[in-house]
């Protein structure tokens, strides 16, 4: 993404704003399919990381299907044109309304416990369904993203194999998917493949005879600075297809492939513009306040997340050390902490960088501010893909639903 079309959109819409490279979101998706040649490679985009409207068309258009994890994102999903045979529904702690809701809508479940399974299989004798085992790896970027591991709310262990076949034969289920997601931004592919090992051992014709697909979740990590070396996915492509290639041989099948990546597919098509208001010099500590803040982008404070920033309108000025900070009334309220930038002066508009995942999916109204317009640019065109709602708006629909 240029800097001009950054500074365009800004000056278009006003910031802060979310600017996504519709281009970059196609590619990533479709390169995954170059680095796992497998015939029936599946990829249900994790709509948890971006659900812009837009992007889900746009992923639709190139064939994706969809991992979701709540009653909204399967209705949205499914008003972006994805058929309910592309869409999974993996939802945790789910309550018995929220899958009756769902049932309606005729996707398929993939249940973590023991206790949904026993009381989906009640409500549902017979039907097909997908069971999301715990393949007991820990890895990930940060320790809140790590799902995998005896001591987490996620999956069922895979020494409970023997109760999950009880609860299928009770209620004549169909168990036609196994799943496991180890975590987000997995640094070694290691682990990924131990992951994957891990719940083939349990994926034999004895235990699971009707097995269409096996999904191995997420996790495929992107690099948020430049100097940090992106993960050979070409390699890793082909450690993954003969892992799963020997796999299928020895089941007796060719099965579906599937991965539920969503990091990997936006993460780095995102920015978020923002306009710095304020410096101040606290006795030769420079900080920069801006006109966003943590409810807008919460990773740095969340999670540590290294975003990598961009002076936009001051790109050759003197390199100094910075605080960029947000708007919001917490001294946490910092997207870089001792960040080394050309000189940013008052107006000067700034980017953050890998803004398109995890970022606005997990915004917020705090301090009242409404939440950032989204524009996507797609073959060199800009188009406004959710609007910015104004302070009027945002306080009127408040008052709506009180
Ligand atoms: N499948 C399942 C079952 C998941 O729980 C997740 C992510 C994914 C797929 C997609 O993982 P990805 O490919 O995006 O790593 N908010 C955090 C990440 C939370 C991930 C939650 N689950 C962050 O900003 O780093």
């Amino acid at each position: 993404m240029t800097k001009e079309i950054l500074i365009e959109s800004a000056k278009k819409y006003g910031t802060p704003l979310y600017v996504y490279d519709g281009d970059l979101i196609v590619k990533r998706y479709k390169e995954l399919h170059e680095f796992i040649k497998w015939p029936k490679l599946k990829i249900y985009y994790a709509m948890k990381a971006n659900y812009n409207f837009e992007i889900l068309k746009l992923l639709n258009q190139h064939g994706a299907h969809i991992d979701a994890v709540s009653p909204g994102d399967v209705l949205l999903a499914l008003k972006a044109g994805f058929s309910p045979d592309k869409i999974l529904f993996t939802a945790n702690k789910i309550t018995d309304a929220e899958m009756l809701e769902v049932s309606k809508l005729g996707v398929l479940f993939n249940i973590g416990s023991l206790s949904r399974l026993e009381k989906y299989g009640k409500e549902f004798p017979g039907k097909d369904i997908c069971i999301r085992f715990n393949s007991n790896v820990v890895a990930g970027e940060h320790e809140n993203v790590r799902t995998g591991g005896e001591s987490t709310k996620f999956g069922i262990l895979l020494n409970k194999v023997e109760k999950v076949k009880e609860i299928v034969k009770k209620y004549d289920l169909k168990v036609i998917g196994l799943h496991e997601h180890t975590g987000s931004g997995i640094p070694e592919t290691t682990d990924v493949i131990k992951g994957m090992v891990n719940l083939l051992t349990i994926a034999t014709k004895e235990n699971f005879p009707d097995l269409e697909f096996i999904d191995f979740g997420g996790g495929f990590k992107v690099p948020y600075s430049p100097e940090e070396k992106r993960i050979n996915y070409e390699e890793f492509g082909k450690e993954i297809t003969r892992v799963f290639s020997e796999f299928c041989k020895e089941y007796g099948r060719e099965l579906k492939l599937c991965f539920e990546p969503g990091k990997y597919v936006v993460a780095e098509a995102g920015n978020l513009v923002i306009e710095t208001t304020t410096i101040k010099e606290n006795n030769g500590k420079l900080i920069a306040g801006t006109n966003s803040g943590f409810p807008q982008l919460i990773r740095p404070m969340f999670y540590q997340a290294y975003h990598h920033i961009l002076n936009l309108t001051n790109s050759e000025g003197e390199l100094k050390e910075y605080d960029v900070c947000g708007n919001i009334c917490e001294t946490g309220d910092c997207f870089a902490v001792n960040r080394e930038l050309p000189e940013i002066r008052e107006g000067d508009l700034l980017t953050i960088q890998n803004a398109g995942a995890y970022c606005y999916s997990m915004g917020g109204l705090y301090n009242l501010r409404p939440m950032p317009a989204e524009v996507l640019v797609l073959n060199g065109e800009t188009k406004l893909a959710r609007k910015r709602l104004s302070n009027e708006e945002m306080v009127q629909q408040i008052i709506e639903e009180s």
